[in-house]
């Protein structure tokens, strides 16, 4: 299929049109009102998250993972499980389910869902990284999971054969370059657009807009190339959703092996066996 050929002022156009513009899944923001309320608790998220089958699924699945369950104490009801994640966590990936799922279109469901799978694994790894530097988590995680929300809406709002095109399985320089020819911008720049509608916190939205560029000097954005790097060469190809816990939680030295090997943290030194 070939792509229609736009100028950039149409392209933004079309992603900012106010009277439908593409709304954050209900669920989602009642998340994030539940962790921003001081007064809401565990209990008000577990209520929300029992609404859906799949995000029920996904918490409980985490609760009985590795990670969080080392001495396998497998447990099936949601509340205990909001109770081992905790608030914070949970709420986190209800947002990545609610954003997988809620972003419902008609053609090229495999491909979004192949997309979020990968912006899970990135929003995962990133926060382990942003961990093992000190640096904020939760932006790190957010930040991640949305980094790539701007293929999504060039294939939602801007041009509907974009999974269906040649772009659908690019990546990196290669993508970037496709989308500028085809849209006069790329999906970094629509996605850093559309958060900024969303009134999301500047340092998303700057991310967002600069995770392809080789020339940042942030450390947010280095932490999403390196993980979203990571992320395709683990998965090749579509990402789904299942194989990336099993990716992200089996070997707990690689996020560290990672920031090591790009040189944002000293390389810890080895034990040198006694002579
Ligand atoms: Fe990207
Ligand atoms: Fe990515």
């Amino acid at each position: 299929m070939t792509l229609q050929t736009m100028d950039r002022e149409s392209s933004l156009t079309l992603i900012r049109m106010v009277d439908n513009l593409p709304s954050l899944p209900d669920r989602y923001t009642r998340i994030r009102e539940v962790i921003e309320d001081p007064h809401a608790g565990a209990a008000d998220l577990a209520r929300i998250v029992a609404t859906d089958q799949a995000t029920t699924a996904m918490v409980l699945k985490f609760a009985n993972s590795q990670l969080h369950n080392p001495m396998g104490k497998n447990i099936a009801s949601l509340p205990m499980a909001v109770a081992r994640l905790g608030t914070r966590e949970t709420a986190q990936i209800g947002m990545a389910m609610s954003l997988i799922y809620g972003f419902a279109i008609p053609a090229g469901m495999t491909h979004i869902r192949a997309l979020w799978g990968h912006a899970f694994g990135v929003a995962l790894l990133a926060k382990r990284m942003a961990a093992l530097l000190d640096y904020d988590q939760d932006s790190l995680f957010t930040i991640g999971l949305l980094h790539d929300i701007g293929r999504a809406i060039l294939g939602i709002r801007v041009d509907m054969e974009y999974f269906e095109s040649r772009l659908a399985n690019m990546q990196g320089e290669e993508l970037v370059a496709a989308e500028q020819a085809a849209f006069g911008l790329d999906h970094a720049e629509a996605g850093a657009e559309l958060l900024k509608l969303w009134q999301f916190p500047s340092i998303v939205c700057q991310t967002v807009h600069d995770h392809h560029s080789i020339e940042s000097t942030s450390v947010a954005v280095k932490i999403v190339q390196i993980a979203s790097a990571e992320v395709h060469r683990a998965i090749p190809g579509a990402a789904d959703i299942d194989s990336v816990e099993e990716l992200l939680l089996t070997d707990s030295e690689r996020p560290r092996q990672l920031l090591e090997d790009a040189g944002l943290i000293e390389v810890r030194e080895q034990d040198e066996p006694e002579e």
